[in-house]
């Protein structure tokens, strides 16, 4: 009975569970942590309305909730009034913040985002791919005909290479002694190269990208945008970067982009690919396990064949690929580094 009551407390995890993502999504929209950022010092609820111009009849239950998720702190002071101040999670939530979440919420958040789940038993019942179901084109397609969609989603791609770029340059000391080269394949805005390039200043960048991605990506110093298309041809240099990538294609793909970039590091004297992706291991849990399995998820709606690799599945595309060997270093990030060696 004991064990059907707790069953029974988890079960609106997954009844309401989105509802999290959506209440932080709305404080993110209304700038709850920004505003208590810039205030400088806790803000009480009266504040908090002034601040947005509304009544407190719905801010003050938006804040309740936030507290109850560890998003915001309550403190008093000597006179037991009550304010709200920011915690370590909702660091993750201001929009300037050097580990902003913020751009990868609200694109997962968005409609467009959203809609392909709907048609996800589909896709699993031999049905189309879930992200095609909904919106007639796939998730590069579409892209390329919404800039506003594409920005965010680059916007989105920057904020995880904030969290990942760090656990890289300390993870991986000396991987890039001696590098003068890296192309960036689908480096999206440039952010990722841009933080390698200022952590090691020796090393030249290129960020490769399709031409709609580049066309909106910011000047970075020591780093060249090159538009193309890495099935076509990579830009040569003496390592290739691919950070979430191939998670986003089905094996036949992945040997195709990765030949191009073993053709790209071949004449280098120590070319090699490195790659920043989830390794899954089925059989221990690890702290970004689940975190691994929730984007493998999200790799089956909105790509066509994507998914996360385990060790094995990766050893068996690089193998395909041309390459003689590969390791893989597990770093403080949802991803590993693997690699490969032409
Ligand atoms: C999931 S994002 C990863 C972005 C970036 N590497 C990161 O992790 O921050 C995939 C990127 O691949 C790019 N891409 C998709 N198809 C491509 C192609 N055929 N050639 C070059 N880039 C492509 C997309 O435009 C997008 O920027």
């Amino acid at each position: 009975m004991a064990e059907l009551r707790d069953v029974e407390v988890s079960v609106w995890k997954y009844v309401f569970g989105f509802v999290e993502m959506a209440v932080v999504k709305c404080a993110v929209e209304l700038e709850i942590f920004d505003v208590i950022e810039n205030h400088g010092i806790p803000m009480t609820i009266n504040e908090l309305s002034a601040a947005f111009a509304c009544s407190s009849l719905f801010l003050h239950r938006i804040v309740r909730f936030l507290v109850h998720q560890k998003l915001l702190k309550e403190k008093y002071n000597s006179d037991g009034i009550k304010s709200y101040d920011l915690t370590p999670l909702s660091h993750f939530f201001t929009r300037h913040g050097e580990h902003s979440m913020v751009d990868l919420l609200l694109s997962q958040s968005s409609p467009i985002m959203l809609a392909p789940w709907h048609y996800l038993s589909g896709r699993v019942r031999n049905g189309p791919p879930a992200f095609e179901a909904a919106h007639g084109e796939n998730v590069w397609k579409y892209a390329s005909k919404h800039p506003e969609h594409s920005e965010l989603f680059s916007g989105a791609m920057a904020c995880d290479a904030r969290l990942s770029v760090p656990a890289i340059v300390d993870g991986c000391a000396g991987l890039f002694d001696g590098i003068n080269t890296i192309v960036d394949v689908g480096g999206a805005n440039g952010t990722a190269l841009g933080m390698l390039v200022k952590a090691f200043p020796w090393i030249k960048g290129i960020n490769f990208d399709l031409p709609h991605v580049l066309s909106v990506a910011p000047e970075i110093n020591g780093v060249e945008h090159v538009c193309g298309d890495m099935f076509e041809a990579v830009p040569k240099a003496e390592a290739a970067f691919l950070k979430w990538i191939l998670h986003d294609w089905g094996d036949d793909e992945c040997v195709q982009i990765l030949s191009k970039c073993r053709e790209a590091v071949l004449d280098a004297d120590k070319g090699m690919v490195i790659i920043v992706e989830a390794v899954i291991n089925e059989d221990e849990d690890s702290k970004f396990k689940h975190v691994g399995l929730m984007i493998d998820m999200i790799m089956m709606a909105q790509t066509n064949n994507g998914k996360e690799r385990t060790e094995e599945e990766w050893g068996s595309i690089l193998t395909k690929a041309g390459f003689s060997r590969f390791t893989v270093k597990p770093i403080h990030a949802v991803q590993s580094v693997i690699i490969a060696y032409p």
